[in-house]
């Protein structure tokens, strides 16, 4: 049976179900929600960063996209590159502009 972890919004949203194994920022989009990007999940621009308050373990691990990425832009280990990024198990979620 296939899975469908969680995922749930630090702020006022319903909560969205995905496969497991969902681009992060494609199941948002999917689900209407909107996610800042200039490079359309090309790895470029990493506008895309998302916050994730739990559940991090359920996420991919960064991949090489990501991690030249963080070369040049300051993250915290609970930020994320969502279009970079699978989801695995359920999380919770933020943004500021949400
Ligand atoms: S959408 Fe540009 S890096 Fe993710």
């Amino acid at each position: 049976m296939l899975m469908m972890p969680q995922i749930s919004f630090v702020k006022n949203k319903a909560p969205i179900e995905v496969p497991t194994g969902s681009n992060l920022m494609q199941a948002l989009l999917d689900a209407n929600i909107p996610v800042a990007s200039s490079c359309h999940g090309d790895g470029v621009c990493c506008k895309c960063v998302v916050l994730v308050s739990k559940g991090l373990e359920n996420l991919s691990s960064r991949n090489k996209i990501e991690l030249e990425l963080l070369e040049r832009n300051p993250l915290t280990f609970q930020q994320r590159v969502s279009c970079q990024t699978l989801v695995l198990g359920p999380i919770e979620i933020d943004t500021g502009y949400w």
